[in-house]
């Protein structure tokens, strides 16, 4: 259980929580389906947007909905605090798909609280952590102006790889300036432990394509004789990786940082179990690669994943044929010192070379995003682990995530801002899964740390 607050200002803001207001209007917005990747949905990603620039508009922000080429974004301001730090926040109301509809316990757009959960599709990813900070903000509100100038930005096409954004911060680079831009779109460590997250992994997502004969063939009368993609293409990504788990295509390693001797004696303190993770997760072993420990090639090491796989006959029963074409998705997790556009290019020119004969192979890149790590020197930090403190009565671990927000490495280059990455979910709320969830305690907890935080950046100079 979160331990009760201890510090004075603290009980303050706890006392002037409005739980059920704050419950009520998030389930509006988890009942709206925001999925970004369904075409058959923009009438609902408008309805999502609309809903927040209303909010945020009844709060006294200056508030729109900005169209872009995809789907609209909301940025909304309150500059009140004059001599006083900006803070950007940033998060997303879209969401992913719901399939497998059928494994949902309840249906993933009708919010239903059970064991003190809120299960919905977009609870923890991210609109109850984006909701938590406009919940703040009205928490703040409730007691006079805020102590920071806030300025938010909810886009609605992250979980489709921000396509539209970066031409956006361009645009508004002005508009957008601020001191630190704040995200809650993860993890924390463990349900005890309030958590900085200090890293982000990068992204690489390509498409194999396989390609062998000219039709699919009867696999008695050509097989034997003729090339095979399934098989062929099975081979491949064998190939991708060796047997202690390192990707072969040359040159992926080229330039990856090492972590400190320091940083792997702070992350080897953290209270994390192989076996209990493991467990959660129903698997006997942790296959990985050799020579690091389980957080090290969580966060801090580049993978090759497939995610998907097609080819031949999925039908019932049997059909005896040889396909013509077979392909996978594959994504690969990058790490600081690695960039998206020169691994894609990478395994682009490695993949053909390692195709078995009569086969073409063929790869095409899909969106990516570059990897981010966080200073942990920065004052913004120090405040946010008093704002954790003050909420959790502990202080926060620093930790990084094997996770991708592809946009964040663009606000630093874009707006100039430091990033500070301040997570409320938790791994089991199982974000992306069926049964999406988020603890009504995260939910709460969220809306004191967003309060609490901008009160302690409000005491910085500007
Ligand atoms: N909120 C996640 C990112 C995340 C995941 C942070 C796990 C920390 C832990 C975000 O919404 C997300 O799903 N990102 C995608 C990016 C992709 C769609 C370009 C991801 O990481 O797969
Ligand atoms: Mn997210
Ligand atoms: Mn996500």
């Amino acid at each position: 259980m979160t331990p009760s607050p201890t510090d004075s200002v603290q009980t303050d803001l706890a006392a002037l929580l409005d739980r059920e207001g704050a419950e009520r209007e998030l389930f509006e917005l988890l009942r709206i389906p925001s999925v970004s990747a369904d075409p058959t949905r923009t009438g609902d990603m408008t309805r999502a947007a609309e809903f927040l620039q209303r909010k945020l508009a009844s709060l006294g922000f200056s508030a729109r909905v900005d169209p872009t080429a995809g789907h609209p974004l909301v940025y909304a301001e309150r500059l009140n605090a004059p001599g006083k730090p900006t803070v950007l926040i940033y998060g997303h109301y879209d969401v992913q798909p719901e399939a497998p509809l059928e494994e949902w316990t309840t249906p993933p757009f009708e919010p239903t609280v059970r064991d003190g959960r809120i299960y919905a599709r977009g609870a923890t990813d991210d609109k109850g952590q984006a909701y938590a900070h406009v919940r703040g903000v009205e928490l703040l509100l409730s007691q006079g102006e805020l102590p920071v100038n806030v300025k938010f930005l909810l886009e609605g096409e992250e979980e489709v790889g921000s396509p539209n954004l970066e031409p956006y911060l361009r645009e508004h680079a002005g508009a957008l300036k601020a001191d630190v831009i704040v995200i809650s779109d993860g993890s924390r460590f463990a349900p005890d432990v309030p958590t900085v997250t200090y890293g982000l992994r990068g992204l690489s997502y390509v498409e194999i394509h396989v390609q062998g004969a000219n039709r699919d063939l009867h696999s008695g009368s050509y097989g034997g004789a003729a090339p095979n993609p399934i098989n062929a293409l099975a081979g491949i990504i064998a190939k991708l990786k060796d047997d202690q788990g390192r990707v072969t295509i040359p040159g992926f390693y080229d330039g990856v940082e090492e972590l400190t001797p320091e940083e792997r004696e702070m992350w080897a303190r953290l209270p994390h179990s192989d076996e209990e993770f493991a467990a959660s997760i129903g698997v006997p072993a942790l296959p990985g690669e050799a020579g690091y420990s389980t957080l090290e090639r969580l966060w801090a090491r580049p993978t090759l994943d497939v995610n998907g796989i097609w080819g031949g006959y999925q039908g019932e029963g049997s059909k005896t044929v040889i396909a013509a074409k077979a392909g996978a998705k594959v994504s690969m997790r990058l790490v600081p010192g690695q960039d998206p556009d020169r691994i894609t290019q990478l395994i682009k020119d490695y993949v053909p070379t390692i195709a078995p004969a009569g086969v073409t192979a063929e790869v095409r890149g899909h969106h990516g995003g570059q990897p981010v790590k966080v200073d942990l020197d920065s004052p913004f930090v120090k405040a946010a682990d008093r704002a954790l403190t003050r909420v959790y009565g502990k202080p926060a671990a620093f930790g990084r995530t094997g996770g991708s927000i592809p946009i964040v490495a663009a606000f630093r280059s874009l707006l100039g801002a430091p990033v500070l990455l301040v997570d409320f979910g938790l791994n089991e709320d199982a974000p992306h899964s069926p049964n999406e969830s988020f603890a009504v305690e995260d939910y709460h907890n969220g809306i004191l740390t967003s309060a609490a935080l901008l009160q302690e950046l409000g005491e910085l100079a500007e």
